[in-house]
């Protein structure tokens, strides 16, 4: 293949790979940033005629899950599975478009997990190291960080945890503790030894850097600069295996009451979930098109990882060295990392008029509310380059004021319209003026200006420039007023209502990517059966003479009293219980390097 080919053969196969959310609790909307940008990303892609793969699933092992199984006394799968159904549907629920949305719990999951594990092992890349870690003699087991308690030593609180004080809030290691005591049964904890593998990152330095230097030109520069400094501060060893029973056991004799660490682990998750789907395919090689470069000299897919700021080590440093060791395997393309949803302004402005104590769950806020409402909003308001606060005003105002407004309203409008005017009849256009011409032309340079924002993961941006062509429409139905000319100039105005009538089809497709539910909704109303989805990403025509049926509003607006009773109702139920998503466990100190 010539370099050309090979270059457009790659650009059309994309994997795209979504952060694992940990089962620990509920997602709150927040988390849903990563989701739905994958998810745009996808649907544009599919449309555009790219082979998409989109994998995700429930992150089941670690701290975080034995934390929560500890305190409501039950085992860390019971939790896992709990948690994995109530992600999954909310997922579902706001329409995430995934190929396969699995867990780390899976038979497969282990199988290629130790897969890796054993050859990173064989090439060199693993070592085993004996370090000093908590032990509780009670018990008979390691401790975590977050399972030590004992006195600060900044603030004198009594109950301070191995990792943090929750008094100060400074960050702990649990020797600083004055009389340290186990959670779990009050003992004061040894210090033992303990053996375990490290991941012996150094080595991956030059090669790290070698990758970065030539990604980073397409990379948001707020990632590529952290990734860049991280490394440059120098790589050092990482633990990935821990002195837990939950998890991934290691493939080694010695090693039975110890298991993979929850990161090393999550991070396989992408490439086990791919041969999981190609297996459940029926084509168990077909995961190999976008993992490994093809006999016929095909390269392997672009891969695209969606997550939140706080993974960016894990995806951009020890994922790709992890690959990189392991061989034959394609690196990241592009890790677009969003910054994060918060709640704090809320907090602080009194003057807001809908407020509550927390973030809600993904999954109630599905409940009350229309996903494509969510979607809406999650990405005029994404936090690509910075932290968005999440307010209920803004969301009120981005529903009432754009959605509905500038989009919803004029397609309803003109719908109403026909059928009352004209049977519901596409009309048949008169010589094309002008005026006619530019608000054509739109069509096709919006989906262009789209694409291009698109494939450089700039979605809110892509949104904009479909918004851009709903105000345009706006403009030109002010302007001519087919309402009006319909009785004085019968021709013009039916003219005027066919070119329309051409942007709406066309915005269909545009919006598909974004607001799935209502493009889809659309198709209907305008007369078209099957899936929005499998229409090509290119302007599409509404052939003359055809009967529309009767259509209803895309979008509710939302009023005050209403919100008022939705969110009455969020805050009367109990405040959230999952484990905040910040949980670290206790890493065996790195060995001097
Ligand atoms: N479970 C982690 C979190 O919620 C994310 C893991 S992403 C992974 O922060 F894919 F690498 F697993
Ligand atoms: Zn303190």
């Amino acid at each position: 293949m010539s370099e050309l080919e090979t270059d457009k053969a790659a650009r059309h196969r994309i994997f795209i790979g979504v952060a694992w959310p940990y089962a620990s609790g509920p997602r709150h909307v927040g988390h849903a940033v990563p989701n739905l940008a994958s998810d745009i990303f996808a649907r544009y892609h599919r449309m555009a005629g790219s082979d998409v793969l989109m994998v995700s699933g429930s992150d089941e092992h670690g701290t975080p899950i034995t934390v929560v199984a500890d305190r409501r006394g039950v085992s860390p799968r019971q939790i896992a599975e709990e948690n994995h159904r109530i992600i999954a549907a909310s997922y579902e629920a706001l329409g995430c478009s995934f190929d396969l949305y699995t867990e780390t719990g899976t038979p497969n999951h282990y199988r290629v997990t130790q897969d890796v594990f054993l050859r990173l092992r064989e090439q060199g890349y693993l070592f085993e190291e004996t370090t000093e870690a908590a032990y509780d003699p009670e018990a008979k087991r390691f401790l975590p960080d977050r399972y030590i308690e004992g006195t600060c030593p900044h603030c004198g609180f009594p109950d301070a945890r191995g990792d943090q004080c929750d008094n100060c809030g400074r960050t702990l290691d649990p020797v600083d503790l004055i009389n340290p005591r186990s959670k779990l049964s009050g003992a004061t904890p040894e210090t033992r030894d303990t053996t375990h593998f490290f991941l012996d990152l150094p080595k991956f330095t030059e090669p790290l850097l070698a990758w970065i230097d030539a990604s980073k030109e397409h990379w948001r520069p707020n990632v590529a600069a952290f990734t860049e400094n991280w490394i440059r501060e120098g790589l050092k060893p990482r633990a990935i295996t821990r002195d837990i029973d939950w998890g991934v056991p290691i493939p080694v004799p010695g090693y039975e009451d110890k298991r993979i660490y929850v990161w090393f682990d999550a991070v396989i998750g992408y490439l086990s979930a791919a041969i999981e789907w190609a297996e459940l395919q029926g084509t168990p090689d077909a995961w190999k098109r976008w993992w490994t470069l093809q006999p016929d000299g095909t390269p392997p897919a672009r891969a695209y990882y969606f997550i939140g700021k706080d993974n960016i080590p894990f995806h951009a440093i020890i994922w790709p060295a992890m690959l990189m060791g392991y061989g034959g395997l394609t690196l990241p393309y592009d890790v677009p990392a969003n910054e994060f949803v918060t709640l704090r302004g809320q907090k602080i402005s009194s003057s807001r008029s809908h407020t509550t104590e927390r973030l809600p769950w993904l999954h109630e806020f599905l409940d009350l509310f229309d996903p494509d409402a969510l979607r809406f909003f999650l990405t005029v308001n994404a936090p690509e380059t910075r932290d968005t606060d999440f307010s209920w005003d803004e969301f009120q105002r981005r529903n009432n004021d754009e959605l509905v407004a500038t989009y919803g309203n004029a397609v309803h409008r003109l719908l109403r319209f026909l059928q009352s005017r004209l049977d519901g009849v596409v009309p048949e256009p008169g010589p094309l003026d002008e005026r006619d011409q530019a608000m054509l032309d739109q069509i096709s340079t919006t989906f262009r200006a789209a694409a291009d924002r698109l494939e450089a993961v700039k979605l809110r941006d892509g949104l904009g420039q479909v918004l851009d062509l709903a105000r345009a429409l706006n403009r030109y139905l002010d302007e001519t007023e087919p309402w009006k000319t319909l009785k004085t100039d019968p021709d013009r105005a039916r003219t005027g209502l066919w070119v329309a009538l051409q942007v709406v089809s066309s915005l269909r497709v545009l919006t598909a990517p974004f607001l799935p539910f209502s493009a889809q909704r659309l198709h209907g109303y305008l007369g078209d059966t099957g899936e929005v989805a499998s229409l090509p990403w290119e302007p599409v025509a509404l052939p003359a003479g055809r009967t529309l049926p009767q259509p209803e509003p895309l979008f509710r607006k939302l009023d005050d009293e209403e919100l008022d009773g939705l969110l009455a109702r969020l805050n009367d139920e109990a405040p959230a219980t999952g484990e905040p998503d910040t949980v670290s466990a206790s890493a065996p100190r790195s060995p001097a390097s």
